[in-house]
């Protein structure tokens, strides 16, 4: 580059235009090699070297700063959260069908709405439903400017960096494209890549996902976009949003030049004449829907012509002129080969079946839970057993039916252990408050037993609790075996350890001394940081039956400090009835819980653990003073359904902040219920009651207005 000798300062105002258009194009290719190939072609000095200049030169010519300028994009990680983005067409959701029923009354309103009679064809376009996360894409004259989230349909997050870091995302598009182009679609995690993402999870102490669509979210939402750029995934170009000009008159014309301009698009795309050939469609993909190597829930039928769409228009936030044909939950049959007995944190004895490997839906499954002693008695399965095992969304395998015709001979029935598998202590089933047998079956061993001990530990560190990323069930289970780890106080005398016993590290590591140094230097910070964890996080961590995220909140909220807390709690052991009262006063605490507070408080064993955490150094940060002026405070609001945009932890937080109380279930005293997608008995109570209910997308307009 001829221009790159000459000092900034001298530069005229067209050599820097010409330069910056150079330097743009450069970088965005080597961005391309480092992100999408993982194969930089430049050392990182000479790279920062060109950013550098680059920056110069745009400080000097603030006016010929590009639209696709390298210094607004890769690698800047914004302090907070990302930048919003208002979408210049709103993203929306679509109506569901569940059967042939359901899509001829589709078809109908389509007729009448467009008073077209029997007899006129109209032709749908039909594409599988991705079960990931959408996204929009813009470009302005070719160049991919910015990337956002769905969000609330009419503000997303501004994820443009991470999009960036896709092989499917193209950054420039061909000559003779729409000056303003918006791609959506969908970023989803193909099973293949899901699966070796977890193994790599679990490598580095990390929790695996839960499914694919999990592993996708949490891939991309990285404020660090180098993570997601190590993160393998893919996206699906199948609608659009502004479009300064539209290329074709079709749906199916559509997809056509999103195809010719890079992008990828469904290989299962078909334009169809009646809502028969749509269902044979829908049929053929569901036959061989565990082989298309990716998560789909369902089928999307949209009318072709554009003209038709724009004059069927929207009902609320769905097109009259789409619908989603949605698939049943996943299954397969295997057989069972063993029932594994699982101790929780609390002695919980869990059955986990363990399965002959299959294939459901495409991601492997080798276990499924039986929940208790019941279920078991209930599916009457015994080993050997033939059984269906359902994957649906977010949920754990289960075993849905046992088949019993394929039973071979008459095996015995299910004896469900009497003593516990880890420490031999007795098992039994507690009587719960109403006087009936509870289905759990629990150890009576306490923390002598080594299960629950560390379940304990794995629970403490966990994800919704003190979060220590480097520490997951994989090393607990190593250095507890080296004596390493006992309790929770251990997790933070870890480092002494590692100056005491270097060799200790080496063995359980299996790493080289120099890798080992690097993965304890991260742990040991990760576990620095975790010694100040919000109130409730650490109240969760501590595992109490009964104090979920929820009650850790209320408590955290109520008592403010963890001496706080822990006085009070001394106080009532004592007998001091007031204490007692003021406990059980908090809405949303009850009677068992109290209970479950002095057994837990009168076990030595756990008030030295709080102590000896406090003594080295702990210490748990009260939660912001909830809101008192927002348009949910004081009100009870309930969750129910799936939440597309945020965990049901963040929503609850959220509506917690803002000064609501939330409830798990709908009374006469509910105030508003948040409907996900697939709500069922919550929401159809709450609409027999007159409680006002929410989309989630309007939950998200006021979460988002204070
Ligand atoms: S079309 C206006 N096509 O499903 C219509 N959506 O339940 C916009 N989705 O938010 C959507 N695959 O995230 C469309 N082939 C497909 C899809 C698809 C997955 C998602 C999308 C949307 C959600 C609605």
């Amino acid at each position: 580059m001829k221009w790159r000798s000459i000092s900034v300062e001298v530069l005229t105002s067209a050599q820097a235009a010409e330069e910056l258009k150079a330097l743009a194009s450069e970088i965005a290719g080597h961005d391309v090699a480092y992100y999408q190939n993982d194969d930089p072609n430049i050392s990182d000095a000479n790279y920062d070297a060109l950013r550098l200049r680059n920056q110069a030169i745009e400080e000097r010519f603030p006016d010929l700063k590009r639209a696709d300028s390298p210094s607004d994009k890769v690698g800047v990680t914004p302090e907070s959260g990302f930048g919003k983005i208002q979408h210049a067409v709103p993203m929306l959701s679509l109506g569901n069908a569940f059967n042939v029923q359901d899509l001829e009354d589709f078809d109908t309103r389509i007729r009448r709405f467009l008073s077209l009679d029997e007899a006129e064809t109209i032709s749908y376009t039909s594409e599988p439903k991705i079960d990931g996360l959408s996204a929009s894409l813009r470009y302005e004259k070719g160049i991919f400017v910015k990337g956002a989230t769905r969000g609330d349909g009419q503000v997303g997050e501004d994820i443009t960096e991470n999009l960036k870091t896709l092989k499917d995302v193209p950054l420039t598009l061909p000559a003779g494209v729409p000056d303003i182009v918006e791609i959506r679609g969908e970023v989803y995690m193909a099973h293949e890549d899901f699966e070796i993402l977890n193994r790599q999870q679990t490598e580095k102490g990390r929790k695996p996902f839960a499914n694919p669509r999990n592993a996708a979210a949490g891939s991309l939402r990285q404020l660090d976009a180098r993570i997601t750029a190590d993160r393998p995934l893919k996206f699906f170009a199948y609608t659009w949003g502004e479009m300064s000009d539209m290329p074709s008159d079709t749906q199916s014309g559509m997809i056509t030049c999103f195809d010719k301009w890079g992008f990828t698009v469904n290989q299962d795309f078909k334009v169809l004449k009646d809502v028969a050939a749509l269902n044979d469609h829908w049929r053929d993909i569901e036959e061989r829907r565990s082989l298309l190597g990716y998560d789909i829930d369902g089928m999307v039928y949209k009318i072709d012509r554009l003209d038709w769409q724009s004059r069927l228009g929207f009902v609320s936030r769905a097109p009259r002129w789409a619908i989603a044909h949605k698939f049943p939950a996943e299954k397969a049959i295997t057989k069972l080969l063993d029932i594994d007995i699982q101790v929780g944190r609390t002695g919980a004895l869990t059955p986990v079946a363990k399965l002959k490997k299959v294939t459901v839906g495409g991601v492997e499954v080798s276990n499924a839970t039986l929940h208790n002693a019941h279920e078991i008695k209930r599916l009457d399965v015994r080993l050997n057993d033939f059984v269906v095992v359902q994957r649906a969304g977010d949920v754990i395998p289960q075993i849905v039916e046992v088949l019993i015709e394929k039973r071979e001979g008459e095996p015995q029935e299910y004896q469900f252990p009497d003593n516990c598998p880890a420490c031999g202590a007795q098992a039994f089933h507690e009587i719960r408050a109403d006087g009936e047998q509870d289905a759990v079956k629990r150890c009576s061993g306490g923390l002598s037993c080594p299960a629950q001990a560390k379940e304990r530990l794995k629970h403490f560190v966990s994800r919704s609790a003190l979060d220590i990323d480097g520490l997951g069930d994989k090393q607990i289970d190593e250095f507890w075996a080296y004596d390493l780890l006992r309790t929770p106080v251990d997790i933070f005398n870890l480092h002494q350890k590692a100056d005491e016993a270097p060799e200790i590290w080496l063995y359980t590591s299996g790493k080289n001394k120099g890798q080992l140094k690097d993965s304890l230097t991260k742990l040991f910070l990760a576990i620095e940081k975790a010694k100040k964890p919000d109130l409730d996080r650490f109240l969760f961590a501590l595992g109490i039956r009964q104090v979920g995220e929820t009650t850790a909140r209320l408590l955290a909220r109520r008592y403010k400090t963890l001496e706080g807390f822990r006085d009070a709690v001394l106080s009532m052991c004592e007998g001091h009835e007031a204490s007692k009262e003021e406990l059980a006063s908090i809405d949303g605490v009850g009677n068992t819980m109290v209970e479950s507070l002095l057994t837990f408080f009168a076990e030595p064993h756990n008030l030295d653990i709080i102590n000896g955490l406090i003594n080295v150094g702990v210490a748990p940060v009260s939660l912001p003073e909830a809101e008192n002026n927002t348009p949910i405070s004081g009100k009870i609001v309930v969750f129910t359904g799936t939440l597309a945009r945020m965990t049901r932890a963040e929503a609850k937080a959220r509506a917690e902040k803002m000064g609501a109380k939330v409830s798990g279930s709908v009374s006469e005293k509910t105030d508003i219920l948040v409907a996900g997608e697939s709500a069922g008995s919550k929401l159809k109570k709450a609409e027999e009651l007159g409680i006002e209910t929410l989309t989630e997308d309007e939950w998200l307009e006021i979460a988002a207005s204070t």
